[in-house]
């Protein structure tokens, strides 16, 4: 059995019943809690409505007794955060032989961790903001010196823009640091990207239209991301062969990170239109407000038709649907 997964070669599922019970694992104990509970909600309502045999189940322990005497033929998961996205559960459902939606064990793990998808993606000549790791007792100064300034701060497990500091002095370092040093993880500096903010969302083989991101304030911090309502999003964020380079760029990188099914990809662009990854997530939010389903409502895919074609990519070899 691969970690790596592979998109259905199977043709497109017309029949509901084939997917046979379908638990929507959402919840769960991470501070995306609310997030996931909202994104599922959708989801479940999408699949029903089709007529799918859906069920909500909140968080892991729950999902794991309900397995045991087999009440579920696959899980759709839009647990956000660590615990849904770090490919615990995918080696848990695959150990139980249960198909889910998504990544697979290896490209959920990877990409949990931000430096450690730098460091494929470099490897691979895929251009990534240079950055230093920081180790424990790490000279911050000479480390921001060899990137040179502005640099971010960020924890490498870490989502939602927690624990990110933008430096611009260096007298600012150490404030940086103590904030992202609250949680758990190595921590990395980065290369401030000044320019434009994009992500693009890939369903199955193909990488949605990209939606440039514009906060109100300064960065897509946390409040920009969950409760600032002025913050717009257009799509395209890009036209022509631009929008073409960015979007195969981060169809190559998803790829790369061994990632399968559907996530988004998160990138900056310079001020001299270079693009820059910056990570992946492989279950991204949901919501009314979320970015995959504004960008698949640019190419006419409704809703309910994207949650249908998130769980077809459960439908893989060796488990059918
Ligand atoms: N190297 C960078 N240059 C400029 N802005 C960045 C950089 N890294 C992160 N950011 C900003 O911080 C936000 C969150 O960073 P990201 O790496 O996507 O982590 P996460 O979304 O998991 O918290 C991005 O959406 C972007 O606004
Ligand atoms: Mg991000």
């Amino acid at each position: 059995m691969s970690p790596v997964r592979r998109p259905a070669i199977t043709a497109r599922v017309t029949d509901a019943a084939a997917f046979g019970r379908v638990a929507v694992l959402m919840g769960g104990t991470t501070s995306e809690r609310d997030v996931s509970l909202d994104s599922g909600r959708n989801v479940l309502a999408a699949l029903k409505s089709r007529g799918v045999d859906a069920h909500p189940v909140d968080g892991i322990p729950a999902l794991v007794e309900a397995l045991k005497p087999k009440r579920f033929d696959r899980v759709f998961n839009i647990l956000h955060g660590g615990e849904g996205e770090n490919g615990v559960l995918q080696g848990l459902l695959e150990a139980l032989g249960v198909a889910y939606t998504g990544s697979g064990v290896l490209g959920s793990a990877l990409t949990l961790d931000k430096i450690r998808t730098k460091q494929v993606w470099q490897t691979l000549g895929l251009p990534t903001p240079r950055y230093v790791r920081l180790l424990p007792g790490e000279n911050v100064e000479q480390a921001a010196h060899e990137i040179g300034l502005p640099v971010i701060v960020k924890p490498s497990l870490e989502g939602s823009s927690v624990g990110i500091s933008r430096v611009f002095r260096a007298s600012d370092l150490p404030q940086a640091l103590a904030l992202a040093r609250r949680y758990p993880g190595e921590l990395l500096m980065e290369q401030l990207i000044e320019g434009g903010e994009f992500t693009v969302g890939i369903l199955g083989d193909e990488a949605l239209p990209s939606i440039q991101i514009v906060p109100a304030g300064e960065y897509y911090d946390y409040h920009a991301k969950y409760i600032a309502d002025d913050t717009q999003y257009l799509c395209p964020g890009l036209t022509g062969a631009a929008e073409e380079e960015l979007r195969a760029l981060a169809s190559s990188a998803f790829r790369a990170a061994g990632c399968a099914g559907w996530g988004r990809v998160d990138l900056m662009r310079d001020t001299q239109s270079r693009n820059f990854l910056l990570e992946v997530n492989t279950a991204p939010g949901m919501t009314s407000h979320s970015l995959v389903p504004k960008a698949a409502q640019a190419l006419g895919i409704g809703f309910e038709e994207l949650v249908w074609r998130i769980l077809e990519s459960s439908c893989e070899r060796g488990r059918p649907c």
